[in-house]
């Protein structure tokens, strides 16, 4: 049987936000695609969501090998079932740039970067076809908090936020659900695969996976393009995009502005 919410793929459901957000959309009817590097942790997580009474298939990849993300792609681009893609897998490591391993750059590019989009694009014109579905991108505060040391991280995010926004308005009036979740410091492993531990975080600016989550699928059930799950006022975001479009506005012009002016 499969279920009439269809089949939703979360990357990086093995642990953290990822494993919460596959029960979630369980609890919700949707069958799952799980993806993650760790069998056990994986499998844990899909035997969880399975007590929902939903189909939930695993696959173990890392999104950081091209041939990994080719068998991902490969599964997920053809399905008609699949009515969801949660890009939630991501990776980062703190160091200086010229201290940063190249393995753990180029990591970070390839899994937040590459594997989000490379995973939309595959699901995209089934959802497309079918007039109905959602992409669920994870972006970070940090997205627009670029902070030093931690700066591929935070641009990976600042592309996820721009590529999404673009794409928004590519599929406008596809019936396609766009949306991006803004998390600020979530405690999950995520900080010590990142090199600093949590407890270095300012204490109340860190939010519980839970929390995060329970925000984040309000979000998805209210068909919410921007999740902001710890921004009391999304009117700051409304002010944001009205300076940016005043910016752009000013920067589309054919002319060098007076201070440059030959
Ligand atoms: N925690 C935070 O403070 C925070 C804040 C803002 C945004 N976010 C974003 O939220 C998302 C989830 O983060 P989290 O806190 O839940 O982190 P997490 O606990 O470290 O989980 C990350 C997930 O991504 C998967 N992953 C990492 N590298 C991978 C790779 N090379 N190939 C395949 N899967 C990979 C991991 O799976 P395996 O270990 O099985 O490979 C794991 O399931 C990420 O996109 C993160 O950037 C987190």
């Amino acid at each position: 049987m499969s279920s009439s919410r269809g089949t939703a793929v979360v990357t990086g459901a093995s642990g953290g936000i990822g494993a919460l957000y596959a029960y979630g959309l369980a609890e919700r009817g949707y069958d799952l695609v799980l993806t993650g590097r760790q069998p056990a942790a994986l499998d844990a997580t899909a035997a969880s969501a399975r007590k929902a009474g939903v189909n939930v298939e695993t696959i173990i990849a890392d999104l950081a090998k091209p041939e990994d993300l080719a068998r991902v792609e490969a599964r997920i681009a053809n399905d008609a079932a699949i009515s969801a893609l949660i890009n939630n897998a991501g990776t980062a490591t703190f160091a200086p740039l010229g201290k940063l391993s190249l393995a753990a750059l180029d990591d970070t590019i390839a899994v937040n970067i590459t594997a989000l989009t490379r995973l939309t694009r595959a699901v995209l014109p089934g959802l497309t076809a079918r007039g109905t579905g959602a992409i669920v991108n994870f972006a970070s505060v940090l997205a627009f908090h670029p902070w030093p040391e931690f700066g591929v991280y935070d641009a990976s995010k600042a592309y996820v936020v721009s590529f999404s926004q673009a794409l928004q308005g590519e599929v406008a009036d596809k019936g396609i659900l766009v949306q991006v979740v803004v998390p600020p410091a979530v405690d999950t492993a995520f900080w010590t695969a990142a090199g600093i531990p949590v407890s270095n975080l300012p204490a109340g600016a860190v939010m519980t996976p839970q929390d995060l989550v329970g925000a984040a699928l309000k979000g998805l059930d209210r068909g919410e393009a921007w999740v902001f799950p710890s921004l009391p006022d999304v009117g700051a975001w409304e002010d944001f995009q009205k300076a940016r479009q005043a910016l752009v506005g000013g920067l589309m012009r054919g002319q060098p502005a007076p201070r440059y002016a030959p």
